[in-house]
């Protein structure tokens, strides 16, 4: 399906942002030096990366192997991830350097050094190994935003277990799935998390999902919401107990350059989410790499802060392994940036003198609703780099954060990637890109990117569909159990080239403008939630027969989630019963907006669902010819529904 609604809705920004003298003398990338390597041999530049960016154990002795589409990076090679990101930089004497500035919702406060980092993930590396994980096990986090996340992922590295860290909004079913997909052997979560000034209870839901997981033999529990909890005998385990008799030494020991390091779970377009594979060498190469450039850091004097949770890949590249292998000091937040009052987040800024700021365009549209004023009780002048992820930002969402959050002085790098691409793979150079409010720019040195048109046929202007025409060291290296499905989706759609599933305009200057999803997948908030998904769990109800879900255009989280529902006969349609039906199913982040109950969906003649059509009514559009409509009344009668204001939250 083409997003020809989408690629009409984007005028043309006009405005452009040159680089500072004051950013561009200091700067670690002033000029096109990297692009010119690149292009020039793009695996000889990553592996230049790779040896620059990388402690390793062992040389690899090929760059990238490729036999298309399953990629190697650094063959041979041997590396510790967790040898990068803590020993090297206490060997290095920088020990006493914070890795974190916790700050908990309540106002708790943790400092954590790199040599405390250090020394909590041996010990618990010893903990996973006394509880029978050894390498290739797969073992499950559900954690608050706390820095036993990083500490448990940190040791999973170590002893080279892989990794699946599910996000804990996610409902009992979601994480069951998740786990039984993965076959994980040890489930690591906490009483419970501080959220919105209350404790939201991981414990009591990762209890309800262990009913169903055979596989997970123990579970470690770490204390933090204070919260009561069954604790199991024999297979739960308290975090502080274990920790308190964990020897506290565990080497590093070298892993494969390809040695799975992790599974991230992600909707796609069809119902069951997938678990997408990221391994060692090449990972970590490109995470360290473009959270060095891309955000200009200088290690010894920047404090970076990503605002994402380390349930989603943010987290992962960008407040786990990115900042951790380049001994960045960052900020660690755990809770809603609306508690106690909506300048929570500047308020944060202020106390650390955050000088790198990475956050969502769903979270700074909600700032500027929020108003000018509260940012401006605080003092941000330590700022001097702005981020954003997750979905397109709109040129005035840009403007904003420039001139209310960057004080019209900090670049702003609009960085587009996916839980597939591992790491940035679209993004300025801020010392070297001139921005456009709304505009990505450009493919990163040692990318390969381009749009092409339905037949695959290169666009040079307009819009296309964005594919990626060379392996790059992060990419995913399959689906978890299903190498059939990895083909399929990414490497099937246009031959030789991975389809990312977004649709992108070019400008006349070349610049990459993203327009968001051309599939079936929607973007809430910056996460990724399949149509297919939500109409499942609505359809899983008594009372549902049949539903169609649709993203509609939505002003703070980008799109929204409305359904058109039809119900079984004798039943009466009750909208909130079926929002929390879907909370349960997948998690309140796929609750739709907007629940339209309807006696007939609009099908085509041949039986298929109208989605295109649906949107374009829960988006307000005329529609244009419906003729092809089985019932063209049902298309009037929701529209004259859609009219009325849909449901809030
Ligand atoms: C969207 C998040 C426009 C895009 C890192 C992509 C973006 C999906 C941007 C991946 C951006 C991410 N501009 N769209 N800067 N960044 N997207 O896997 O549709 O959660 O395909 O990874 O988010 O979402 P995911």
């Amino acid at each position: 399906m083409t997003d020809a609604h989408a690629i009409d809705s984007l005028g043309w920004e006009r405005r452009t942002f040159v680089p500072s003298d004051a950013f561009r003398s200091n700067a670690l990338v002033s000029d096109h030096s990297l692009y010119e390597e690149a292009s020039q041999d793009f695996t000889a530049f990553w592996a230049k990366q790779a040896s620059e960016l990388v402690s390793w154990s062992k040389d690899w002795h090929t760059a990238s192997e490729w036999n298309l589409p399953f990629a190697k990076w650094f063959v041979g090679g041997e590396l510790n991830v967790s040898y990068n990101c803590l020993d090297r930089h206490v060997l290095a004497g920088k020990g006493d350097k914070v890795a974190f500035h916790f700050e908990g919702e309540p106002g708790d406060t943790r400092t954590v050094t790199y040599a405390q980092l250090l020394d909590e993930t041996q010990r618990f590396a010893n903990v996973l190994k006394g509880l029978g994980v050894v390498k290739g096990d797969r073992v499950n986090i559900y954690m608050p935003m706390i820095p036993e996340a990083a500490i448990a992922m940190l040791a999973c590295a170590r002893i080279g277990a892989a990794h699946s860290v599910v996000f804990g909004g996610f409902s009992a079913i979601s994480l069951t799935d998740r786990i039984n997909d993965a076959e994980a052997k040890v489930l690591i979560t906490a009483d419970g998390g501080w959220r919105r000034g209350e404790i939201f209870p991981l414990k009591h839901t990762a209890d309800e999902a262990l009913l169903g997981t055979p596989t997970i033999t123990d579970v470690v529990v770490v204390r933090r919401g204070g919260n009561e909890v069954t604790m199991q005998d024999g297979r739960d385990h308290w975090y502080h107990e274990l920790m308190a008799q964990a020897d506290p030494v565990c080497p590093a020991e070298p892993m494969d350059s390809e040695q799975l390091l992790f599974l991230l779970y992600t909707s796609g377009t069809t119902g069951r989410p997938k678990g997408i594979m990221h391994t060692s060498g090449g990972y970590l190469t490109q995470a360290a790499f473009t959270h060095k450039y891309v955000f200009d850091l200088h290690a010894d004097t920047d404090v970076y802060w990503c605002t994402a949770d380390v349930g989603w890949i943010t987290g992962h590249t960008y407040i786990v392994y990115g900042p951790l292998a380049n001994g960045a000091t960052q900020v660690m937040y755990e809770g809603v940036p609306n508690f106690p009052g909506n300048d929570r987040m500047w308020q944060i800024v202020e106390k650390y003198g955050v000088t790198l700021f990475y956050t969502a365009p769903t979270a700074i549209r909600t700032f500027m609703k929020w108003g000018d004023h509260e940012p401006a009780k605080h003092d941000l002048s330590s700022l001097r780099l702005l981020g954003s992820v997750g979905e397109p930002i709109n040129p005035e969402a840009w403007m904003w954060y420039h001139e209310h959050i960057g004080g019209s002085t900090c670049p702003i790098v609009d960085t587009w990637w996916q839980t597939e691409t591992g790491a940035i793979m679209i993004s300025p150079l801020p010392g070297v890109t001139t921005t456009k409010p709304g505009s990505a720019t450009f493919g990163l040195p040692g990318i390969g990117t381009e749009l092409v048109d339905e037949s695959g046929e290169h666009v040079e202007r307009g819009g296309g569909y964005l594919t990626l025409t060379q392996p790059w060291p992060a990419m995913l290296r399959g689906i978890w159990g299903d190498p059939d499905r990895y083909r399929e989706t990414y490497w099937s759609r246009f031959s030789g080239r991975y389809f990312a599933g977004d649709g992108a305009k070019l400008d006349d200057d070349g610049y990459l403008w993203l327009l968001g999803r051309v599939d079936d997948v929607m973007n809430v908030s910056g996460h990724r939630i399949s149509t297919t998904e939500v109409e499942s769990a609505l359809v899983s109800h008594p009372s549902v027969a049949e539903a169609a879900v649709v993203g509609a255009l939505d002003a703070t989280t980008g799109q929204a989630i409305i359904a058109y529902v039809t119900l079984r006969g004798g039943f009466e349609g009750d909208e909130q019963a079926l929002r929390n039906h879907v909370a349960v199913e997948i998690g309140s982040i796929a609750k739709p907006k907007a629940i339209y109950f309807t006696p007939d969906l609009p099908k085509t003649r041949s039986g298929k669902i109208m989605r295109r059509l649906l949107r374009d009514v829960a988006e307000g559009r005329n529609l244009g010819d419906t003729s092809t409509l089985a019932d063209a009344s049902v298309v009037n009668e929701l529209q004259r529904r859609a009219a009325e204001a849909p449901a809030e939250d």
